[in-house]
């Protein structure tokens, strides 16, 4: 694994109260998150529909957090552009969505955007194998997209291991994020298979003690896993 990649807790908005996303985006930077994914939906690559890029720049003044949008569209070339001006840093787009993922990935950096690639379950690592040198964040899906709250995939963990592998032998300086039921009781396994990044929604939202404790817990635990110190447990 390249010598302790960062660890970023980036909570998703589509557990967020949807009447107040600008409050929560600042609640959510208050609560030391790294960043926070907005989850783009369609309804037809995935069966919801959600952020469209207004909503976003309307949350953006409130916040200094940077912003990924996560593109779970058919189309996501006619959009990208869209995003950026919303004020997203960062655009992730589905390899299964894209005809011609080498120039979709081209084409998001020329507009000043850091790429990113998603793979859902069934998707094998070596689907991005071939552009690796314009991918600056590769996630792996640990639900099927389209809602929150489901039950992570714990079968995907080779696959982080191996996209992990695939990272380290580039020497190219790419992320490697989760995303789908990461909590306290999954998030270790996660990190200990090559993940850095952490996408959660319902387990910020919806965490007792609020965002901040939640985070916190996320870090904590992601952390002890990488290091392999610290005794902290999901149930603290
Ligand atoms: C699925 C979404 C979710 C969301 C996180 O399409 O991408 O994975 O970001 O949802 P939780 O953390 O509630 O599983």
């Amino acid at each position: 694994m390249r010598t302790n990649p960062p660890i970023r807790i980036v909570p998703s908005t589509l557990s967020a109260d949807f009447s107040r996303l600008g409050e929560d985006c600042a609640a959510l930077e208050a609560a030391g998150a790294d960043g926070i994914q907005w989850d783009v939906m369609d309804g037809a690559f995935v069966p919801n529909l959600t952020f469209g890029p207004d909503v976003i720049a309307a949350s953006r003044p409130h916040t200094s957090l940077p912003f990924e949008a996560h593109l779970m569209v058919q189309a996501p070339d006619a959009l990208a552009a869209r995003y950026v001006e919303a004020g997203c840093g960062l655009l992730i787009v589905h390899a299964e969505a894209c005809v011609h993922l080498h120039r979709t990935l081209e084409g998001i950096r020329a507009l000043g955007a850091d790429a990113g690639v998603a793979l859902n379950p069934a998707t094998p690592a070596s689907a991005v194998a071939s552009v690796l040198d314009l991918t600056d964040m590769l996630l792996v899906m640990t639900v099927n997209p389209g809602f929150g709250g489901q039950r992570y995939i714990a079968t995907m963990e080779p696959k982080i291991a191996e996209v992990r592998r695939m990272i380290d032998r580039s020497g190219h300086d790419i992320d490697l994020e989760v995303d789908g039921g990461i909590g306290p009781s999954t998030v270790a396994g996660a990190a200990a298979a090559g993940a850095n990044v952490f996408v959660a929604g319902s387990a910020v939202f919806g965490h007792p003690q609020g965002p901040a404790a939640a985070v916190a817990k996320l870090r904590s635990l992601a952390t002890a896993a990488h290091t392999g110190e610290g005794s902290d447990s999901p149930r603290d």
